[in-house]
């Protein structure tokens, strides 16, 4: 089974960006960020309603680096501490060797390279420190920009999922990529 043994949060950095911890300074931006229905679009979670939902949310990404359930980073751009986003593996399967990743970004950032450049990294980071043996990527099919992210980064199409997930009174498709670690190499 896979250990996840972190004495520290593992910062990375990428030509332009800083990769680094949620942190309670970063409520402002994650509620900014997750309340936004652009954002959210092709996402089946309830937009964010307050800053205490926001709060709540950084909590439980700290909770689960702490109890080594799951990684989330923070995304930066070098100089300017400011949360434009998060990228990580939400859901981690010990027992499989087995991450999803998860991708987000701040509607003002997007088109610039910037999820390229962190889920480079980030997949580097799954398969060479956390041993990763397949990450998946569960995206719903109209998302283009998701789609197009994790086939540039080497991803193939394994399952189309007709109506699969039911979310706020309509049953959305959902598609499921991976990447192996063979592949990847
Ligand atoms: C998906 C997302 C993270 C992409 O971030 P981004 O920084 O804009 O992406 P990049 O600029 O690094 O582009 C990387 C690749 O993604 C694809 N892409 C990005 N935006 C796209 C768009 N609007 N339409 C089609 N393809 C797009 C392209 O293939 C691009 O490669 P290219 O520049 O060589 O053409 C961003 O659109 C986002 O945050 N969306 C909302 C949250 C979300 O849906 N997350 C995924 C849930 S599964």
């Amino acid at each position: 089974m896979l250990t996840l043994s972190f004495d520290k949060f593992p910062v990375l950095e990428t030509e332009r960006l800083i990769l680094r911890a949620i942190s309670q300074d970063d409520v402002v931006a994650m509620f900014h960020q997750r309340s936004r229905k652009e954002l959210m679009e092709y996402i089946s979670i309830p937009l964010l309603q307050s800053k205490k939902e926001a709060e709540d949310l950084v909590k439980n990404y700290q909770f689960l680096f702490e109890q080594k359930i799951s990684i989330s980073w923070a995304i930066t751009i070098k100089g300017n501490p400011e949360m434009i986003g998060t990228v990580g593996y939400p859901r981690i399967s010990k027992e499989n060797y087995r991450g999803e990743i998860g991708y987000s970004l701040d509607p003002a950032y997007w088109g610039k390279g910037y999820m390229n450049e962190a889920v480079a990294d980030v997949l580097k980071y799954g398969f060479d420190n956390l041993k990763f043996h397949r990450i998946e990527a569960v995206i719903n099919p109209k998302n283009k920009a998701s789609v197009n992210l994790a086939l540039k980064h080497g991803f193939v199409k394994e399952a189309y999922f007709k109506d699969y997930t039911f979310f706020e009174g309509a049953f959305w498709d959902t598609e499921v990529y991976s990447l192996l670690a063979s592949d990847y190499r």
